[in-house]
């Protein structure tokens, strides 16, 4: 069976960039977006033009300057916001316009004080408006993930009327279980009339540690696009990262899904968007972590010495990192010893590494981790004392 594409939406020039602190400046996006372009990212959401003049400035100089993707800005469900997308993406080679409205019934009672068949008209009419400047339209249901599955359907039937290219079904607050929010998706693939018309887009926020695991049901359910960012950077818990998505996809060919991403960028991805938005990466994040591919317990590291595949599902260099580490602590054992010891220029034998491995488990109960100036005194220590 011929695999099937999803598409990356990247949204963390927008989405991302929400956290506190992150804030980035025109000419920073620019490096960002040029480099998600060449990363193999479909559609980046450059930023919400109407937000400031910063951020129009950004999406408009963003559309200019990207060459593959597609470019898109998001708005709420009205015209002015419509208008200032629309003029801020006319540079755009592919421009699509990101508009949408909340739809669970704490939204339309306490955001919009409003109600389920005024909320649906204004889905459309924003849409209708959207579709008088650009064939491309996405439309989000914001916290679709607490919205009932039956109006959730009608919403989306009349925004895919309304000329909606893809349905953004966002779990704004990150509430749903995997099982639920890839049902959500099996239920809108199966009853909204017309959806063969449109793409369902899985938009999955990590309050709960769930936004990975949810855009992979919201993928394996039918929806065609999972909507992301870097180091799963966003508001509070923050989005599904990108990274994970993708090395899911490439790791599990079971699912017969893949994407276009250069999955060998993604480590320097990682670090420029660490870098420029000062938000260091947790060390045991998976796939770009800095202990993503470190081994220190002595019964790992004999195992990766052995063979790299008896503790690591990846190849580091899949993901742009030349090599695994064995990184030498108290927990380490004499077979990574000798692994530091020659990789530094001395192949000791055996019985040089028995006398070794009790000097060096001396100092490692000293210290939290052993480096290569370590190892070197230890030698240096045991050459004099043998003459
Ligand atoms: O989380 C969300 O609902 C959003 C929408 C604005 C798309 O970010
Ligand atoms: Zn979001």
């Amino acid at each position: 069976m011929n695999s099937e594409k999803i598409e990356i939406f990247d949204t963390t020039l927008r989405d991302g960039e929400q956290v506190p602190g992150c804030k980035l400046n025109t000419e920073q996006k620019l490096i960002i977006a040029e480099r998600l372009d060449k990363l193999g990212i479909d559609i980046i959401e450059a930023g919400f033009p109407i937000s400031s003049p910063g951020d129009f400035e950004s999406v408009s100089e963003i559309s200019k300057l990207v060459k593959n993707a597609k470019v898109c800005g998001l708005t709420r469900a009205n015209k002015k916001d419509i208008d200032v997308a629309a003029e801020a993406l006319k540079f755009a080679k592919r421009p699509r316009i990101h508009t949408g409205i909340g739809t669970s019934e704490s939204h339309i009672r306490y955001k919009f004080n409003s109600t389920k068949e005024d909320i649906l008209e204004r889905a459309a009419e924003a849409v209708r408006y959207a579709k008088t400047y650009v064939e491309d339209v996405e439309f989000y249901a914001e916290d679709a993930g607490r919205t009932d599955n039956e109006y959730l359907a009608q919403v989306c039937e009349a925004v895919i009327k309304a000329g909606a290219t893809v349905l953004n079904i966002p779990d704004t607050t990150g509430y749903c279980l995997p099982e639920e929010y890839g049902q959500k998706i099996k239920y809108l693939r199966e009853n909204v009339k017309g959806i063969e018309k449109a793409v369902l887009s899985c938009h999955c926020h990590n309050d709960l540690g769930l936004a990975t695991a949810n855009s992979i049901a919201g993928v394996m359910n039918g929806a065609r696009q999972i909507e992301c960012t870097i180091n799963g950077l966003g508001e509070r818990a923050g989005n599904t990262a990108l990274e994970e998505v993708v090395m899911i996809l490439k790791q599990h060919k079971d699912l017969n899904l893949h994407t276009d991403v250069n999955s060998r960028m993604l480590n320097e991805m990682s670090l420029m968007v660490s870098d420029l938005m000062g938000m260091s990466v947790q060390p045991n994040k998976a796939i770009v972590g800095a202990n993503a591919f470190a081994h220190s317990s002595g019964i790992h590291q004999d195992g990766v010495i052995k063979n790299r595949e008896t503790y690591e599902i990846i190849d580091p260099e899949e993901v742009g990192v030349s090599t695994s580490s064995i990184i030498l602590t108290a927990r380490s054992g004499r077979s990574a010893l000798a692994y530091r010891f020659k990789h530094i220029g001395y192949d000791v034998t055996k019985n040089e590494l028995d006398y070794l491995y009790q000097e060096f488990l001396k100092v490692a109960d000293l210290k939290k981790e052993i480096g290569n100036d370590d190892l070197s005194r230890i030698i240096e220590t045991f050459n004099r004392k043998i003459g």
